[in-house]
C-alpha cells in the first residue's frame, strides 16, 4: 500500500505568481487547462496500490480548495485530504507533524511531491527502483546547465550506485549538473531523521531561551524542518539517500511565465495522455494549429487562429507567417472581455486592462503567451536530461 503527499505551501509563498494567483491559490492555478496539482494527483492515482493522497500546506481551506478536493476524490475514486499546518513548517515539518496520518494503515512507502513542479512524474519507475533496493530516501533528479543548477538543490551521486554523496541546496558556485526535481519516494524510516531534526531544533530553542537569546531568527520556528538542508545535506554520503535520474519533462512553476512553459510541456504530452483535452478543428470554428487547450467557457471568434508552434512567439489572428509558439486559454473566475493585437509581431496581452488595439475578443478567458514578460519573471525551465531550454 502506498500514499502520496503534495506540499502545497501557503499564501505567503509564490509571490512571484502575482497577480495571477490572486484569483485562486497557486496550487490550483490552471496549467494546461487543469489545476496545477491535478497533474500530480493524476500521476499518483495511476500508481497501483495508491491508497490516499494528502495535501499539506498552510492555506485556509477555502471554497476553491474544498471544491477541488471533492471533485478530485470523485474523479479519482481515492481519498484526497487536506492537512493544514498551524504555521509554515517548511518542506519537512508538515511531514513530521502529520506522520501519524501519513503512516496510518502501514504504507510500504510514500511519495512526496512539490506542488510547483511540472513533470511526467515517473512514479512507477521510482517505485521499481525503490523495491529493488530499499533506502529511506529516493530523490528524482534531472540535469541542468551550470548556471541554472544554482537555482536548485544540487546532487553529487555515485554514478555506479546512485547514492547521493553530497547535496547542496541552491549553491553559490557550481557543484553538480544533477538537480533535485522536488519529487521523492520515502520509506517510513525516513521519518526518523525528521524526528531527530525536530528534537534538535527544540533543544536549540530551549538553550537559546535559557541564555536569554530569544530574538526571532535565531532558531527555526517551532516544528520547522527544511527537508533539503536539514535532512538531505546532513545525511548525504551515509547510505540513506539515493537519486533516480530521469530524462523526462520537468520544470519548476514559480511564476506566470514558467506556468506557461509548463503548460506547453503538458500540452505536448496530452497527445498521448489526454487527447480529449486538446482543441480540435470543427467546421465553421476557429482554426486550431498544434496543441492548444481551450477552456469550455471560452468563446473564441470563428475567424480566429489559435496556434501552438514550438520555437517562437505565439500569434493570434490571420497572420501568414505563423512564428507562433503557442497560445492557450486559461479560465478566470468571472466573465471578462479581453482584447489583444495579433499579427506577425506575435505581441500578446495577457490581462484585461492592457491597452491594445482590439482585433478580436474572448469572453471568460485569458490568452497567455510563453513569451509574455509583463506578468512575472520567467526563471526558465529544463527540458529532457542534458538539454536546458527556456
Ligand atoms: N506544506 C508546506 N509548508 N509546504 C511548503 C512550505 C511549508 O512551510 N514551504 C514550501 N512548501 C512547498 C512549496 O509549496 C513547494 O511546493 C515546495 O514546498 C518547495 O518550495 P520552496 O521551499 O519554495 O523551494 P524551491 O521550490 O525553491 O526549491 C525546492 O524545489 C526545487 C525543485 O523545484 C527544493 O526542493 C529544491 O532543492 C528543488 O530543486
Amino acid at each position: 500500500m502506498l500514499k502520496a503527499v503534495i506540499l502545497i505551501g501557503g499564501p505567503q509563498k509564490g509571490t512571484r505568481f502575482r497577480p495571477l494567483s490572486f484569483e485562486v491559490p497557486k496550487p490550483l492555478f490552471p496549467v494546461a487547462g487543469v489545476p496545477m496539482i491535478q497533474h500530480h494527483i493524476e500521476a499518483c492515482a495511476q500508481v497501483p496500490g495508491m491508497q490516499e493522497i494528502l495535501l499539506i500546506g498552510f492555506y485556509q481551506p477555502d471554497e476553491p480548495l474544498t471544491q477541488f478536493l471533492e471533485t478530485a476524490q470523485q474523479e479519482f475514486n481515492l481519498p484526497v485530504r487536506y492537512l493544514q499546518e498551524f504555521a509554515p513548517l517548511g518542506t519537512g515539518g508538515g511531514l513530521y507533524h502529520f506522520r501519524d496520518q501519513i503512516l496510518a494503515g502501514g504504507p510500504e512507502a510514500f511519495f512526496v511531491l512539490n506542488a510547483d513542479v511540472c513533470s511526467d512524474f515517473p512514479l512507477n519507475a521510482m517505485l521499481d527502483a525503490h523495491r529493488r533496493q530499499r533506502h529511506p530516501f529516493l530523490l528524482l533528479g534531472t540535469t541542468a546547465n551550470r548556471t541554472q543548477s544554482l537555482n536548485y538543490g544540487c546532487i553529487v551521486e555515485n554514478p555506479q550506485t546512485h547514492e547521493v554523496l553530497h547535496y547542496v541546496e541552491k549553491p553559490s558556485t557550481f557543484i553538480s549538473d544533477i538537480i533535485n526535481c522536488g519529487i521523492y519516494l520515502f520509506s517510513p524510516e525516513a521519518l526518523k531523521p525528521l524526528r531527530d531534526v525536530f528534537q534538535r531544533n527544540q533543544q536549540d530553542r530551549q538553550l537559546c531561551l535559557a541564555l536569554g537569546e530569544d530574538s526571532p531568527g535565531l532558531w527555526p520556528g517551532a516544528g520547522t524542518i527544511r527537508l533539503e538542508q536539514d535532512v538531505f545535506s546532513a545525511l548525504a554520503g551515509q547510505g540513506q539517500i539515493y537519486v533516480y535520474l530521469t530524462d523526462g519533462i520537468w520544470s519548476q512553476i514559480k511564476s506566470a511565465g514558467s506556468a506557461l512553459y509548463a503548460s506547453r510541456l503538458y500540452l505536448g504530452r496530452y497527445e498521448f495522455t489526454h487527447p480529449e483535452r486538446l482543441a480540435k478543428h470543427t467546421p465553421g470554428g476557429p482554426q486550431i494549429r498544434g496543441n492548444v487547450y481551450i477552456h469550455p467557457t471560452a468563446k473564441v471568434a470563428p475567424s480566429a487562429v489559435v496556434a501552438s508552434v514550438p520555437g517562437g512567439d505565439w500569434t493570434w489572428g490571420s497572420s501568414k507567417s505563423l512564428q507562433g509558439l503557442w497560445s492557450m486559454f486559461l479560465p478566470t473566475a468571472g466573465p471578462q472581455r479581453l482584447h489583444w493585437e495579433g499579427g506577425d509581431s506575435g505581441r500578446g496581452c495577457a490581462s484585461p486592462g492592457e491597452h491594445c488595439p482590439p482585433r478580436s475578443h474572448v469572453t471568460g478567458a485569458h490568452v497567455c503567451s510563453a513569451q509574455h514578460r509583463g506578468l512575472g519573471e520567467h526563471r526558465g525551465a529544463l527540458g529532457p536530461r542534458g538539454g536546458y531550454r527556456q
